[in-house]
């Protein structure tokens, strides 16, 4: 079986009815971005028994549910080694994430969920990972990062290379500071533009990849950001290499119901959310640039 081959992965069921949401709380609410635009929730399960049972794996995502309001499709940020809690980063951006970005420390909110396909982890043993994110598409990359740094003899080498428009949009600064003092993690940070207190490196993330030529030989890239940064991210990877096969990307857009029923998510003849959302480019290369 082939390290790239992920169709085969199983699909974790969600925890019980798949339609039930549970009564999750709010422990923790990080401001990512003083724009406010960006805030990471922290949180566990109401129900002792379900904070002790639940399970997911790194790639999967989950329904939030503001009561009155309405729920919206998230990844889960956090790592499954770390699972005394559960984490989502929640961009304020429509109704429902308006609402939760009102929210405080001790709120309940509806939770629905694992669903979706996972990152191959398993495959992935022995091969050197080139991670590539841009802005809050750092959050389902965090989730593997710290899974393979968790676990980290099981890996070859890991090269992190994460950029944001500016200095003040980078998320997950408490991450980025961890990964840059592991010297068993190459990390590169980039910004489009710096401000006058930044002196680390400028540049778009593809063009800083290209830079930085992580070898092809014995590994995967997973790539996830915002659609232009993919779109620009697999030529620069194909041209150091990498097979669409060795390219690993996971897809969040335009998920609505989660479970294949309402056909919102539909990209070419795949749904994000029942055939993803990880993906191969060797999957979806045929129709990323129009539809995504
Ligand atoms: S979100 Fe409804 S079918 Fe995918």
């Amino acid at each position: 079986m082939s390290v790239t081959d992920i169709s085969h992965r199983k699909k974790f069921p969600a925890q019980g009815n798949i339609y039930l949401p549970h009564i999750v709380v709010i422990d923790k609410i990080i401001e990512e971005t003083p724009s406010v635009r960006t805030f990471h929730f922290n949180f566990n399960f109401k129900d002792g028994k379900l904070r002790k049972e639940f399970t997911f794996e790194s790639g999967q995502f989950a329904e939030l549910s503001v009561f009155g309001v309405g729920e919206a499709t998230f990844c889960i940020s956090s790592s499954p080694t770390r699972n005394d809690h559960l984490e989502c980063a929640i961009n304020r951006v429509g109704l429902v994430t308006n609402a939760l970005h009102r929210l405080g420390v001790g709120a309940e909110i509806g939770f629905r969920g694992p669903y979706g396909n996972t990152f191959p982890l398993e495959l992935m043993q022995g091969k050197n990972l080139v991670f590539v994110g841009g802005g809050i598409g750092l959050a389902p990359l965090r989730s593997i990062i710290w899974n393979v740094l968790d676990n980290r003899d099981k890996y070859g080498k890991i090269d992190i290379i994460y950029g944001a428009r500016s200095p003040a949009d980078l998320c997950f600064k408490y991450d980025l500071d961890s990964w840059n003092r592991d010297k068993t993690v190459n990390t590169i940070i980039t910004v489009d533009k710096g401000d006058k207190n930044w002196t680390g490196k400028e540049g778009f993330v593809p063009a800083v990849l290209e830079q930085a030529a992580p070898s092809a030989k014995n590994a995967v890239a997973v790539v996830c950001g915002p659609p232009i940064m993919i779109r620009l991210t697999f030529p620069v990877l194909e041209k150091l290499g990498f097979t669409p096969e060795q390219m690993i990307t996971t897809l969040e857009k335009r998920m609505k119901c989660g479970v294949g029923k309402c056909g919102r998510c539909n990209i070419g003849n795949l749904f994000v959310c029942r055939d993803g959302p990880v993906f191969t480019y060797a999957q979806i290369r045929s129709f990323i640039s129009d539809e995504y």
